[in-house]
């Protein structure tokens, strides 16, 4: 494996990125991330005469905008489609009679992106109905099956890996700021937080996925019963309904709400006392609090956390742009 960066290539041929499962050398990408956020001009003209579809089927601020900063940085044009608005709506069940409410169908749609297209970047969300429809993550299925060409998630039905990437990154970027007496392995904590709306657990799945196949931290996750996540992405963590004993010298605490897996899609539990304040911090090793944003303050964060010294987010939301770009440069050398 070359372990080269910059403009080498450090990972085995990325065809498409998925899940954390399309990436061989987590470090290595970690590593080329932060190469482009010391110098994000320095293949700028690997996506010169290429175009990226960035299709959107949900709202986004960071992703959308991110995915498209770092695509300008390689050279290569960012077409933005929010499809939900204003396409055809879409049908990606196979044999379906289309009678009802879809217009067009994936099959037909997928192809001539393929054609406008060199990588096509979808997000979609859950319907929280349907578990198994959910987690068969059909759209994104669909659309690798028919475009013909490389499929970037900018967050899918379960997972939201350029999130994780770039939750990494952060991780990573700390550390090697500390002290060499830090102990090697950092205690991370992903906890639940309260929110008002049923949420998906894309987030929390995919950060478990990817901390559990990064191997470098003590990882533990906290939430009240019932919400368990799906074991699939946890295994490998410690799992407790003791907020109080997880944060205990915790080096990064990972704030984020997640409806409930079993019984799909519900909210069960919103107790405020799970909301990350101050004085739960006095339990952790002065840890780092991240959250992926958008974060509702006061209700899973308070301001005194997100306004004050320990809050990373900002740093976290704006490493987006390098996992992004170096997402897409490994897709552009693997398909060139
Ligand atoms: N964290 C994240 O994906 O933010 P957006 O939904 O704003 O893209």
């Amino acid at each position: 494996m070359n372990k080269e960066i910059g403009s080498q290539s450090i990972v085995e041929p990325m065809k498409n990125f998925i899940s954390v499962k399309d990436v061989k050398d987590i470090n290595g990408l970690v590593q080329k991330s932060l190469h482009y956020k010391m110098h994000p001009f320095k293949d700028r003209h690997v996506g010169v005469d290429k175009r990226v579809g960035l299709l959107f089927l949900n709202p986004s601020m960071r992703t959308r905008l991110s995915t498209q900063v770092a695509a300008q940085n390689l050279g290569l044009e960012p077409i933005l489609f929010n499809i939900d608005k204003e396409g055809w709506a879409l049908e990606f069940e196979e044999e379906a009679i289309m009678s009802g409410n879809t217009v067009e169908h994936v099959k037909d749609a997928a192809p001539i992106m393929g054609k406008y297209f060199d990588i096509l970047c979808i997000r979609t969300f859950p319907s929280l109905k349907n578990r198994d429809d959910d987690y068969s993550e059909l759209f994104i299925k669909q659309f690798i099956k028919y475009s013909g060409i490389p499929v970037v998630s900018m967050e899918s039905a379960t997972l939201h890996p350029l999130q994780s990437l770039t939750d990494i990154i952060t991780i990573k970027e700390i550390l090697s700021h500390e002290s060499q007496a830090k102990k090697t392995k950092p205690k991370i904590v992903l906890t639940w937080a309260p929110h008002v709306k049923p949420l998906p657990q894309c987030v929390a799945n995919s950060f478990a996925q990817w901390v559990n196949a990064w191997g470098e931290a003590e990882f533990v996750i906290t939430h009240p019963e019932d919400y368990e996540l799906d074991p699939a992405f946890t295994k490998g963590a410690s799992i407790t309904h003791n907020q109080d004993e997880a944060l205990k010298n915790a080096d990064f605490v990972y704030v984020k709400n997640w409806s409930t897996y079993n019984d799909y899609g519900k909210i069960y539990c919103n107790d405020p006392e799970w909301m990350m304040t101050n004085e739960k911090l006095k339990l952790t090793n002065r840890a780092k609090v991240m959250h992926c944003l958008p974060v509702r303050r006061n209700v899973e964060l308070s301001d005194e956390i997100l306004d004050g010294p320990n809050s990373i987010v900002t740093q976290q939301a704006s490493n987006r742009v390098w996992a992004a770009q170096a997402v897409l440069a490994e897709i552009l050398k693997s398909s060139s």
